[in-house]
Order: C-alpha cells, then structure tokens, then sequence
C-alpha cells in the first residue's frame, strides 16, 4: 500500500477528530463545556476508546445543508474500558450542527446501543444537543422513535446511564427519561420539553431555562434527573461511580470489591441511636454509614423526597442497594413522591440482580387531600408492587414504627421478603397508640367529664395497647420476623443473611409483562 494512502486516512481520521472546527471548540470551551471527545476521554481508560462511524455524513440537501457536511455528523460513539470493563458509548458533539439529531445520527447511537445489548455491556449517553435538527424534519424525529425504542428494548437488560452535558429539548428529554439514571450538570445543562420562548407564549410565564429545568428543578422538585454536579468532570466521575455497583447486564452479578472493613464489626452506638422518646427524629444515614462496608454510600436521588433514603453500598464487597424510610423528614412517612422514588430504585436493582437491603422506621403512608387528590393510592401502590415482585435477596430491619400498609409495603414477610429482622425498639402494629386509642375507645374516653381522669384512662389504655402491639414480639410470635436483633450486631447479621441467599432462585408466574399501576 502507498505512504500516500495511509497518509489520507491519518488526514481524514484528524480532520474527522475536530468536528465542527476550531472556533466553535473554543465556542464550546467558552461555555464551560468540555467536548464530546474529551468528555469521552475522561470517561474511559486511557487508550481504550475504539470510535466508530467517524466518517459517516449526512445525506440531508434541504436548506443548503449539502454545504455543512461533517465527518462524524454530530455525534461521537464507539466502545471502550471503564474499571477493565466494556461499555458503549454515544456522546453528541455540539460543534457540529448543536449536535442537532439527524437521521445518519440517530443511526450511528443505534448501532452502539444495539452492541451494547448483543453482547451485554452498559450504555452511556451524553446529551449535548440543540433537539431535532430542524433541516431534516420528520427523518429526526424517526431517529428519536428508533433511540426510545432501543432505550426501552434495553431497559432492564443492560443499565443505560445518561449524562445531560448541555441542553436537552423537546421530545429529546424522553430518551434520558426512559435510562436508569440521568446526571446533571449545575448551570450548564438543561432539560425541558418546551423552552422558555413557546412557554412564555402559550402560558404567558417569564422563566429562564434554569428555573424551566435546570439541574436544581429536576433533581429537587420533578425527581426527573438522579444526580446534580458541580462540573462535567464530577458528572464522569459519577457515571464511573454508579457503574462500580452494577453487573455489566441482567445475567451478572456486580463485581465484589474487596474490603478491609470486617464482616463482623460491631457498633456499640447503634444500642442507643432510637430516641426514647417515639416522636423524636434520629438521622438514618447513620444507621447506614454504620453497616456498609467502609461506610460508603453512593445516594441517588439525594435531594427529593428526603423522607425515604435510596443507594448503592457494598456489604462484604456485595454490592446492595438500600432503602430507608428517614425519620428526620416527615417522620419518615411514604408520600407520592418517596413511593415512586424507591420504587423505580428497587425495580432497577432487581433487574439486575442487587439485593436490597431495607431499614424500615415508617409511621405510615401521608393522609389528606392533597396526597389522596395526587394518587397516593395508586403511587404507593407502585413500591408495594416493585417490593413484592423482586426476586433478588431481600433483608429487612425494622428500626421502629412499622405502622399498616407502609409495614407491608416496605419490604414485609408477606412481599416475599427472605429474612425480616427487628431490633427491640420496633412496633409493628396496624398503627401508633395515639391513633388507636382514639379509634377504640373515643366514646368511653369522652364519657369521662373530668379532665385529669379522661387523660388518665386514655394513658392507660395507650399503655395496654403498647405492651399488646408497641413492640416486635407480636410479629415474631407469629413468624412475620424471622429474629429480634441488637442494633449493634446489624451489619454482622444482614451480612450473614445476604450470604445465605447466595443461591436463592425464586420463579414468578409466566406473563407477558406486568401491568404494575403507572
Ligand atoms: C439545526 C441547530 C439546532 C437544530 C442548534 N443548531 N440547534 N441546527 N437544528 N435544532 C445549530 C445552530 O444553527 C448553530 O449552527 C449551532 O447549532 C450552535 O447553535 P447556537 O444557537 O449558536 O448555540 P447556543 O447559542 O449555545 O444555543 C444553543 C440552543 C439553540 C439553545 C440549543 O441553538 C437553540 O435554541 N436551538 C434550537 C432548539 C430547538 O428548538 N430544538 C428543537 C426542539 S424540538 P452554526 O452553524 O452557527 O454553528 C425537538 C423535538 C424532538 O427536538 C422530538 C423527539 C421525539
């Protein structure tokens, strides 16, 4: 072969490396933006990127754009290493067209997604884009239709990761939204299915893009992305992060780290972390950081619905995930929000083989108008269901209240749940004394004119109903706890349990697929 035609792949391939050119590089840098190509660069160990489709182009000749052709057209994809382990990759490039989404694009994200799935490695997404390139119309939006429709295809068959570098507009949004986790980038990136222009002129509202959807508005108040970060380069290292804790696909398990943390360390202060006093908060990530390996625990959804707490941690190099009601906010108690939240958490770890380990301090599902009119029923629905069909290895601890339906929806025997622990302080009951007294013997009690009586009787029988259902003795005298622990043996027993369920294999009725209350 002549050094002539090497020498023009070498052109070619360095022509193709600098995507839209120079100055919208530096437009980009000018941001505060990293590339896709360097974005891809801190995300895989070094030298193990493979790029595919460098020189593909467009084909689109409506509005001139037979004039703006570029290698690469828009996006950057291929496979490479992270940790040793194979992912794919897909990162748009905003210097050619806004990384706008054209059909030879939609075409180059299929293909690795398509890789990904035959050969079982995850896919990472990283959205920098201006939405559907409008010069090519309806071929964009087909390209969209084939992404979603891989992204579901691949749901729970590979973990899909989305890191969203930039903006991500219109119906765009929908393929991080069908991805088990999306990261968000502080002040530079955005999601929102229409911008603030056609808001302003279809609900007359003024809003900038970062109230519309910025980082903060979807990771505190819509819950739709899982993570907010200060830099691109924390948004990598977050990526990698979660990617420590997940199988590679359905038919693994995640990879064991080794840990110096030993499987039968005690913790004395857990003896005396539940307050006297029923009403009074103590803070769960204590419990958490006190049984997890080193205590390390990577927490998504961090910032909505603070009243239950979801995760990754290792247990004796296993990887987990947690669930934990969170006393300090709402006391703890399952609202909409909290239940879709966990629940979608535990239907990921699931698919894809993570036991779940459960701390449970609930005093119930969240009553009044506003949680009824908002579908509490049908939301909390959705983690009883999400608990009740997992197969994985389930471990529960109850810490204390575990009060009606939020006692079976957290993870209860009757879920399915393999080993069901609970220290001394839990009460395991239809409900609290105070609410049961006043259902019981509200007519008794108001038939007492003196006050200092009434408030006699009413304590007694609080006291009574205590000693019969306040405690985890009623639930273990039938079965529904397999053992009352110490607190401070937690993480030596959940461990110990964990292993035991090594092998379990639990088969649910055939089905299509499940019709779990959307
Ligand atoms: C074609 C686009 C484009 C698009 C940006 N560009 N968006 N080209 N189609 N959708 C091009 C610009 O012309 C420009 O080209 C380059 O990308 C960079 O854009 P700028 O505007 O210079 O960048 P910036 O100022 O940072 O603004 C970025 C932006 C803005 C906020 C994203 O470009 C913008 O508003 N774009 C349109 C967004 C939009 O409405 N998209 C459609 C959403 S609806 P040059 O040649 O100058 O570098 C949708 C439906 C999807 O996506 C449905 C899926 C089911």
């Amino acid at each position: 072969m002549s050094n002539q035609k090497i020498k023009e792949l070498v052109d070619r391939r360095k022509t193709a490396r600098q995507g839209g050119g120079q100055k919208r590089i530096e437009a980009q840098h000018a941001k505060g933006k990293l590339t896709a190509r360097e974005r891809i660069d801190l995300l895989l160990d070094n030298g193990s990127f493979e790029e595919f489709d460098m020189f593909v182009r467009h084909r689109c000749t409506n509005f001139g754009m037979e004039n703006t052709r570029f290698d690469g057209d828009g996006v950057v994809t291929g496979m490479g290493t992270i940790d040793g382990r194979l992912v794919y990759v897909a990162a748009q490039d905003f210097t050619v067209t806004g990384g706008s989404m054209s059909e030879t694009m939609a075409g180059k994200i299929c293909k690795v997604m398509d890789m990904a799935v035959r050969v079982g490695a995850p896919f990472i997404a990283l959205n920098d884009s201006g939405g559907a390139r409008i010069q090519e119309g309806i071929c964009s939006l087909a390209g969209y239709g084939e992404i979603f429709e891989r992204n579901i295809l691949a749901s729970g068959v590979i973990p899909q990761i989305s890191g969203i570098f930039g903006p991500c507009a219109g119906g765009a949004v929908y393929s991080p939204a069908l991805t088990d986790f999306t990261i968000m980038i502080k002040d530079t990136s955005y999601m929102f299915l229409t911008g603030p222009g056609v808001v302003k002129t279809v609900t007359g509202e003024n809003v900038t893009q970062e109230q519309l959807g910025g980082a903060n508005v979807h990771t505190r108040k819509s819950g739709v992305a899982h993570f907010a970060v200060e830099s691109e380069q924390e948004g990598i290292e977050k990526i990698k992060a979660l990617l420590s804790f997940m199988p590679s696909n359905n038919r693994e398990t995640a990879p064991f780290i080794e840990t110096a943390d030993p499987a039968g360390r005690v913790d004395d202060t857990l003896n005396d972390i539940i307050p006297d006093n029923p009403n009074q908060a103590y803070d769960m990530y204590e419990v958490i950081g006190s049984i997890v390996d080193d205590g390390k625990f990577l927490e998504v959804q961090r910032s909505w619905a603070k009243n239950i707490i979801i995760g990754f941690a290792h247990m004796n190099g296993r990887s987990v995930g947690v669930v934990a009601n969170q006393p300090k906010t709402l006391a703890g108690a399952l609202d909409i929000n909290a239940s879709r939240k966990a629940a979608r958490f535990v239907r990921f770890c699931d698919a894809f083989n993570i036991p779940l380990v459960t701390l449970v301090d609930v005093p119930g599902f969240l009553c009044g108008t506003q949680q009824e009119h908002g579908g509490i029923i049908s939301n909390g629905a959705k983690l009883l269901y999400a608990f009740g069909e997992a197969t994985v290895p389930k471990v529960t601890v109850t810490l204390r209240k575990s009060y009606g339906g939020a006692h079976i929806t957290m993870s209860c025997k009757q879920l399915r749940g393999d080993i069901n622990y609970a220290w001394p302080s839990a009460n395991i009951a239809v409900m609290g004394a105070e609410g049961a007294v006043d259902v019981l013997y509200s007519k008794e009690l108001k038939a007492i004119t003196d006050p200092q009586e009434r408030k006699k009787a009413s304590d007694q029988r609080k006291e009574e109903y205590n000693r019969k259902f306040c405690n985890p003795y009623s639930a273990a005298e039938y079965g529904y706890i397999d053992d009352i622990i110490e607190p401070r043996n937690t993480r030596f027993r959940v461990i110990r349990a964990l292993e035991q369920l090594d092998g379990k294999k639990v088969e649910s009725p055939w089905k299509k697929h499940d019709n779990l209350p959307l």
